[in-house]
């Protein structure tokens, strides 16, 4: 850590794990009541573990995003923080806004709008707390007057997904036009200025760790953001076939939304050539596994799993089914999940005391028991709803005789998602086991060249 206030970040993270930790409690919980029966029915039913499981992810994502730009800001632009006091605070009100919120979701006091339930309220002192959080930022890079590409894409990307969050806000009584205005929050999100996010956290990490030289590093970012937005926007059409807009939607879906993998391609490949030209320079080979991770296992979740279901003729039978939580876990998992957690994991060395900086052996079996347990989760999923779609939609079986006949792919979510648990528990276990140390200390020298090839 060469700049103090880049210790706020660990507060951050800290927050970001325990709310991680809650999120699978109510997955889990998600899961069970798949197999029944059910004691909670009335008091917890499915639709509220199911909300607080994914209101519980975009919070800790989104904290996770903060805390990592409050850490990659001061190295960027080498300088302090403009306000570590305005950081805690915006961390307060963020944690407060978002435990109210699920105890509200406790007595249904949420708006149904999937993955967008928060109450106005709530959504307000949300815009609040990003309006905080971008002030911080910008007013630090305004003082120090260095401004990296890696960093204006990260923040381009979160500025852009506060400014997304807008259309959430606004309510409609006709429930085609808020499901078509619910995209342009939830899509564009994640098909579009979060992959920016991720974007930027993967050519830091790689120019840290690799010893990849800025300049190719950042020229290809640009391209990879530029492919994100040629496909991605108009690719939200592919939400589009289904919600009572005219027929026109149905080809521009298809077509854009299958571009939208290129993108995926190029972020693995620039990932995976970073090491190869540059080899392994850093000490922290863990972190290097979850940053390399993440752009493959977004390829696999959002590209290839994506691509699945991505076009009319396919979509019609898998809409909603089974095959979109195989989809959502795997892309949000290697996407915005995974890149989180090497973030963490590079810069969690300098921010405790007595940790290894190549990682401990907890810390690699938390990494592969989270990665093989994932892989199991998409594949229940995956087999869930192929079944699911033969048994309910071809056959024309009711839904909840469907449900029986494929039970056993449930008790293989949660014998995966048992595996997952650990690994996630071990990685909580592995952040907190080491105190908090907030000195300043000298950066792990890199490698020379070759050295590591040897
Ligand atoms: C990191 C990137 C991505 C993430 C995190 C992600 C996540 C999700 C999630 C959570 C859903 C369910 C949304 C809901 O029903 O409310 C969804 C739906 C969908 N995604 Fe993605 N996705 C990503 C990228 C992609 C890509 C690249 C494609 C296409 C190539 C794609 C195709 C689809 C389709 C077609 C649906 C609709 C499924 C249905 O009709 O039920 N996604 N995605
Ligand atoms: C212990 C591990 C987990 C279990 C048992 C679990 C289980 C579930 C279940 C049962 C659902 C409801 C599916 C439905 O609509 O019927 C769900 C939804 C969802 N979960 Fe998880 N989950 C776990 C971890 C995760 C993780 C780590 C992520 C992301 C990083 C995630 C992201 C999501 C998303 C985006 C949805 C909504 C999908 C959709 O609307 O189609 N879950 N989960
Ligand atoms: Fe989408």
């Amino acid at each position: 850590m060469r700049y103090k206030s880049q210790s706020v970040a660990y507060w951050y993270f800290a927050v970001a794990m325990a709310l991680f930790g809650l999120q699978l409690v109510f997955g889990l919980l998600s899961a069970a009541k798949y197999l029944g029966p059910d004691p909670l029915l009335y008091i917890l039913p499915f639709d509220v573990t199911k909300m607080i499981h994914t209101n519980l992810l975009i919070v800790w994502v989104l904290t996770g995003f903060m805390g990592a730009t409050y850490w990659m800001v001061p190295d960027e632009s080498r300088t302090e923080l403009y306000s570590v006091k305005l950081a805690i605070w915006q961390l307060v009100l963020w944690t407060a806004m978002g435990l109210a919120t699920i105890f509200g979701y406790f007595f249904r006091y949420g708006t149904g709008n999937k993955l967008l339930e928060q109450p106005l309220p709530s959504k307000i002192i949300i815009v609040v707390v990003m309006l905080m959080f971008l002030y911080n930022i910008f007013m630090t890079i305004k003082r120090s007057g260095r401004f990296t590409t890696t960093e204006g894409v990260l923040i381009g990307g979160l500025g852009l997904a506060a400014v997304l969050y807008l259309p959430a806000l606004l309510h409609y009584e006709n429930y085609v036009i808020s499901i078509f205005y619910r995209w342009w929050t939830i899509h564009l999100w994640v098909e579009g200025v979060w992959e920016m996010i991720q974007g930027g956290f993967l050519a830091y990490l790689l120019i840290r760790l690799s010893g990849a030289d800025r300049e190719v590093m950042e020229k290809w970012l640009y391209v990879i953001v530029g492919l994100v937005f040629i496909a991605g926007i108009i690719g939200t059409a592919h939400h589009y076939y289904w919600v009572g807009v005219p027929h026109y939607w149905l080809p521009i879906g298809g077509v854009f939304s299958a571009l939208e993998p290129v993108a995926l391609v190029g972020m693995a490949v620039y990932a995976y050539s970073a090491i190869r030209r540059s080899g392994l320079q850093h000490p922290n080979v863990l972190a290097l596994h979850w940053t390399v991770g993440s752009a493959v296992f977004t390829l696999f979740g959002a590209g290839l799993l994506g691509l699945a279901h991505t076009f009319p003729s396919v979509n019609k039978w898998t809409h909603g089914t089974m095959i979109t939580a195989m989809h959502g876990h795997a892309a949000f998992y290697g996407a915005y999940a995974m890149i989180v957690l090497a973030m963490i994991t590079y810069a969690l060395p300098s921010l405790t005391s007595g940790r290894r900086e190549q990682g401990s052996p907890v810390g690699y079996w938390a990494f592969w028991m989270q990665l093989g347990g994932m892989f199991g989760m998409t594949l229940s999923f995956g087999t869930a709803g192929i079944a699911q779609v033969y048994l309910e939609r071809i056959l024309g079986l009711g839904y909840l005789d469907t449900q029986l006949k494929i039970q056993i792919h449930f008790v293989m979510l949660i014998a995966t998602a048992t595996v997952f648990t650990i690994g996630v528990g071990l990685f909580i276990f592995d952040f907190f086991r080491y105190p908090p140390r907030f000195a300043v200390s000298a950066e792990p020298e890199l490698k020379p060249r070759g050295v590591a090839d040897a």
